[in-house]
């Protein structure tokens, strides 16, 4: 099997049904995601939440992110890597962006990075490109913004709130990224977006038009105890699978 590479993300713009990626945040899960044959998979700052417990993308750092970064290309082949850019590694200065994002690929392997933002992060976008870096924009709802925008809610609800983000997501375009995830906004934004933008959407709780989906591994699994986001079609519930495998093996140790 081929890696797939950013030209192969490029082309499912023309592709005629959206293509399917989620996030890994662990050896196991990117070998299952990997030979699923997922074209991309996204090690995001949702590691914050679903491997460290803390209660947003916030806190994580860099070095938490690396860990991660470097336990899923471990155990990729062909799937595409990108890694989220934590808070607060980029927003800073296009040189802390260049280093960081360095780091994510030299150390851990990493194909790409994500960063949140539109046009404010364009010049990070650029400088990223510019230096052979491919970048996955990210508009929409910005989970590093949760402390801003008070609370997660769908964004682009307002015209003068979706006309900024279709200028931010143009402004991704232009930047040189390669594709975009689109998170919580209405359908019918996400829709112009995706006809308007020549780069793959990749949406999350946007609808079904994008030319992509994205979904938190962890949720789609029913990893967790806390009930997954509405957008998220749970598939299965291996939290109660898993507690009813350990309390049967915790009985076997106690007959024996
Ligand atoms: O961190 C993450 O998991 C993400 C996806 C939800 C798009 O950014």
């Amino acid at each position: 099997m081929k890696k797939t590479t950013i030209q192969n993300i490029k082309d499912f713009k023309n592709s005629p049904s959206p293509f399917a990626t989620l996030t890994a945040y662990d050896f196991c899960s990117a070998q299952i995601l990997d030979a699923a044959g997922i074209p991309l998979i996204l090690v995001g700052d949702s590691a914050s939440m679903t491997i460290y417990g803390y209660d947003t993308t916030v806190p994580v750092s860099m070095n938490e992110m690396l860990l991660v970064v470097k336990a899923v290309t471990r155990g990729v082949k062909q799937s595409l890597v990108v890694a989220d850019m934590p808070f607060l590694s980029y927003q800073p200065s296009v040189e802390e962006t260049i280093k960081n994002a360095g780091i994510l690929m030299k150390e851990g392997g990493a194909n790409a990075v994500k960063l949140e933002g539109g046009q404010h992060v364009a010049s990070n976008i650029k400088a990223l490109v510019k230096a052979g870096i491919p970048v996955l924009g990210h508009v929409g709802l910005m989970p590093q913004s949760v402390n801003q925008t008070s609370g997660y809610k769908i964004q682009g609800k307002t015209d003068e709130s979706a006309a900024q983000i279709l200028k931010d997501a143009k402004a991704v375009e232009s930047s040189g990224a390669f594709g975009i995830v689109l998170e919580c906004i209405p359908e019918a934004l996400a829709t112009q977006i995706t006809k308007t933008i020549s780069i793959p959407t990749i949406g999350i709780g946007s609808g079904d038009t994008c030319d992509g989906q994205i979904q938190v591994f962890h949720d789609i699994i029913g990893l967790t105890k806390n009930k997954p986001p509405k957008h998220a079609k749970q598939y299965a519930d291996l939290y109660t699978t898993i507690l009813n495998v350990v309390n049967k093996y915790q009985i076997d140790i106690k007959k024996s």
